[in-house]
């Protein structure tokens, strides 16, 4: 399993066709390649903080059945032996406490696509869809795209933590219009890990209000010996007939290149019906080497995974006492899972877009700029810590001097 000392290694990914270290994004999504040398970090580097992946290598026992699996030779069309079913089910027993049954598990290549499935099955469009905002910006782009509307309920910003405005969540959620509420829990990029009385309570109120209830658990695996995560398989069991929980292995184990995902689904008619929306939109399961990688992960992934989130609460802890020894400005919270941090700068009283720029331009540290998020997280910044401590450590040394200067 790896050391410390072995994560503090820095993997140089440049000119692997990585997102996050060989491309950037026009404001249109459009990838556009970058050039960097070889030294990571040469201080004409831009250290890159931003994409949700991680900068570890995967379980040696993944790159190891990965490797076996490439050496047969023939790439066919599979389909998923028992032993991938038996891997999820056995995940979620050890990890979540959450007994499943193998027909719940519908396969897909990612969250995105089966949350996007899952809104067109279940809802019309102009249909309200509830999110809690601040979000992960492709809730946005999914729903406006399927001609959704979006239906805000803002996060109460406290100064150590997020709440759910319930108020408005209750006056919304009744609203005949709002079919379905789409959370994210954890949440990216407030880092908060829902309570369960908070996921019953809004599993309960879905229910009474007949919106269905989705959850994004993508992060659901990444968590610190702080956080008491159910997932809301568990939490909101007495309303299960209603919900949908997304699950991937591809941020517990740094493998979102391989698309492998499931959506399990307790109820056979919503089952039956998010199956054919899958087919109506050609998603048949996940790729050869996706599956591949999850059985591995999933059956002997845990010790590396364990490892890793400890490597990432270490981050955590120096980040933390870095900024306030030498950025007292910014505010950062503390994560309750995942390795992303979500920090208001807006005591440096400088707009989000310039915040972002005199960050990525002056000081050469790209991260993601808070506003995209939406507006409430205008003059936040999301910076990425799962990465080796020594670039972490350039990262804020970099934007420690070049804030002092602005
Ligand atoms: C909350 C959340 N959901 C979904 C995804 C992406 O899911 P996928 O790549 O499986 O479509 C991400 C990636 O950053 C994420 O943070």
């Amino acid at each position: 399993m790896p050391t410390s000392a072995e994560l503090d290694q820095i993997i140089n990914r440049t000119g692997t066709a990585s997102s996050k270290w060989d491309y950037e994004f026009t404001p249109e999504g459009v990838a556009q390649p970058r050039i960097s040398g070889d030294d990571i970090l040469a201080p004409d580097n831009q250290l890159q903080l931003w994409v949700a992946d991680m900068d570890f290598r995967s379980p040696q026992a993944v790159i190891d059945a990965l490797v076996a699996r490439a050496q047969h030779g023939i790439f066919g069309y599979t389909m998923p032996p028992q032993s991938y079913y038996d891997a999820i089910m056995g995940w979620m027993q050890k990890r979540h406490n959450w007994t499943i049954k193998q027909e719940w598990i519908l396969s897909s290549p990612g969250v995105k696509p089966s949350l996007s499935a899952i809104l067109q099955a279940f809802t019309q469009p102009g249909d309200g869809v509830l999110i809690q905002t601040p979000i992960y910006h492709p809730f946005y782009d999914l729903i406006e795209r399927n001609g959704r509307v979006i239906v805000h309920n803002p996060l109460i910003e406290n100064a150590d933590r997020y709440e759910i405005d319930w108020a408005d969540f209750e006056q919304k959620v009744a609203n005949p219009k709002t079919t379905m509420v789409m959370l994210c829990h954890p949440h990216n990029p407030v880092g908060r890990v829902w309570t369960h009385d908070e996921l019953k309570r809004m599993g309960q109120l879905c229910a009474e209000h007949n919106a269905y209830f989705a959850s994004d658990e993508i992060h659901a695996d990444l968590t610190f010996p702080w956080s008491n995560l159910a997932t809301i398989g568990v939490a909101c069991e007495d309303t299960m007939h209603n919900n949908f929980v997304c699950t991937s292995p591809t941020k517990t184990f740094n493998l979102p290149g391989l698309k492998a995902s499931n959506v399990i689904v307790s109820n056979p008619d919503l089952r039956a019906k998010v199956q054919n929306q899958f087919l109506k939109n050609n998603i048949r399961g996940v790729n050869l080497m996706g599956a591949v990688a999850l059985e591995a992960a999933y059956a002997h992934g845990e010790a590396w995974l364990n490892d890793v989130m400890a490597y990432v609460e270490a981050n955590y802890w120096f980040a933390k006492e870095y900024i306030s020894e030498h950025l007292p400005q910014l505010n950062l919270y503390k994560p309750e899972a995942s390795y992303l941090l979500w920090v208001d700068c807006r005591a440096l009283g400088l707009e989000a877009d310039d915040l972002h720029n005199v960050l990525c331009k002056k000081a050469n540290v790209k991260l993601n700029n808070g506003a995209i998020f939406g507006s409430a997280g205008a003059g936040f910044m999301r910076i990425n810590i799962g990465c080796p401590r020594p670039i972490l450590v350039e990262a804020l040394e970099r934007m420690s001097r070049t804030l002092k200067e602005v």
